[in-house]
């Protein structure tokens, strides 16, 4: 079964509905740049890379109708963008799918506007197929960093289901599997959404890789045991210097792994690098329904009337992460220059 998040027939992008994954299978048809909005919102549609190409098109869903001169186009695409950008605020891969789309549209402002919605279509599908291209490069320089007989720990999905192909850190395991067949995964579950239990599970299944589903507070334990090899992690936004946010729990792991001296890699494209913020302190933290928290399967497990925290993500400080596997390559500290390099 082929994983796919998204598809862009042409009229209508359709988003594989991911709250009912692993039981159903459900496309939503998204017409306008507001059903993109509420996708992205509803996390229908999660993971840094798959968001910022929903995103893109999104942006062209948001003047696709539109009729008019290319200068009010472009005030029109503007708004999109604000709009846009405030369905989630920790990725900083949907900013930087809207900004390169409206520069874009920005540099063609003279042509017609017909041609200039094309133009736009244009960039949206180019990013879709660049993400793929990334992602599979990604696999290849991480995969060098591992071995036969290796057991890689990841947390969260960063698979297909996040990006349109292939994944970031999943594509490290997925292509350290094809390349040394003895490779096995352990996917913590990733309370409270639990994307790990929900997809990554279900993707190391399709894949045919082996692997054991662990619950988040295991992972230490399992560590100390010697059976985890390195452990590989996605990334929503990346400072200037390094420090990295992704799924809460990711900080967690980097302690440990620090402790127990097993490497700590983050794999994401480039484009999940903010040149704009200097550390991780600037990066806003998403803060979700306490819900998530209170319930486990929409059944309620706390009492009532009680405070919850619900931070989406975490913070990993740079001085916790061996690497970064991106698309460029692998880079190391200190990653204030090394991401400089590498954004040349
Ligand atoms: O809240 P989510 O599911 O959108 O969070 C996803 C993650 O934290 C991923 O690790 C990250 O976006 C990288 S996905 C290739």
């Amino acid at each position: 079964m082929e994983i796919r998040s998204l598809k862009f027939d042409g009229e209508v992008l359709h988003i594989l509905d991911q709250r009912k994954l692993p039981f159903e299978f459900i496309n939503v048809p998204c017409k306008t740049e507001k059903d993109v909005w509420e996708a992205i919102n509803k996390m229908m549609i999660r993971g840094a890379p798959a968001i910022g190409v929903a995103a893109a098109y999104g942006m062209y869903l948001g003047i696709k109708n539109f009729t008019g001169t290319s200068g009010n186009l472009l005030k029109r695409l503007k708004e999109v963008k604000e709009y846009l950008d405030t369905a989630r605020p920790t990725a900083v891969n949907l900013k930087w799918a809207t900004e390169r789309i409206l520069k874009l549209a920005e540099k063609f402002k003279d042509l017609p506007s017909e041609e200039l919605k094309q133009t736009i279509l244009l960039e949206a599908i180019a990013m879709e197929k660049e993400d793929a291209e990334r992602n599979f490069k990604i696999g290849e320089f991480g995969s060098a960093l591992f071995k036969d007989g290796d057991t890689i720990m990841t947390i969260c999905n960063t698979g297909a289901l996040a990006t349109v192909a292939y994944g970031t850190a999943f594509s490290v395991i997925r292509r350290s599997f094809e390349k040394y067949k003895d490779i096995k995964a352990i996917a913590l579950e990733t309370r409270p959404y639990l994307q790990g239990a929900r997809l990554t599970a279900l993707e190391l299944k399709e894949a045919g890789i082996p692997f054991h589903l662990i619950t988040d507070n295991m992972s230490g334990f399992i560590m100390s045991k010697g059976l985890v090899s390195g452990i590989v992690v996605g990334a929503d936004r990346i400072a200037s210097n390094g420090d990295t946010a992704n799924k809460i729990g990711t900080y967690t792991l980097a302690v440990l792994a620090m402790h127990h001296k097993i490497p700590f890699y983050v794999a994401a494209p480039i484009s999940t690098i903010d040149p704009h913020i200097e550390s991780g302190a600037e990066i806003p933290i998403e803060e979700r329904n306490p819900d998530e928290v209170t319930h486990c399967g929409g059944k309620r497990i706390a009492p009532e009337g009680i405070k919850v925290y619900n931070p989406a993500f975490d913070v990993t400080p740079n001085g916790l992460i061996d690497a970064i596997i991106t698309d460029k390559g692998v880079i190391r500290k200190p990653f204030k220059e090394s991401i400089k390099d590498i954004l040349k």
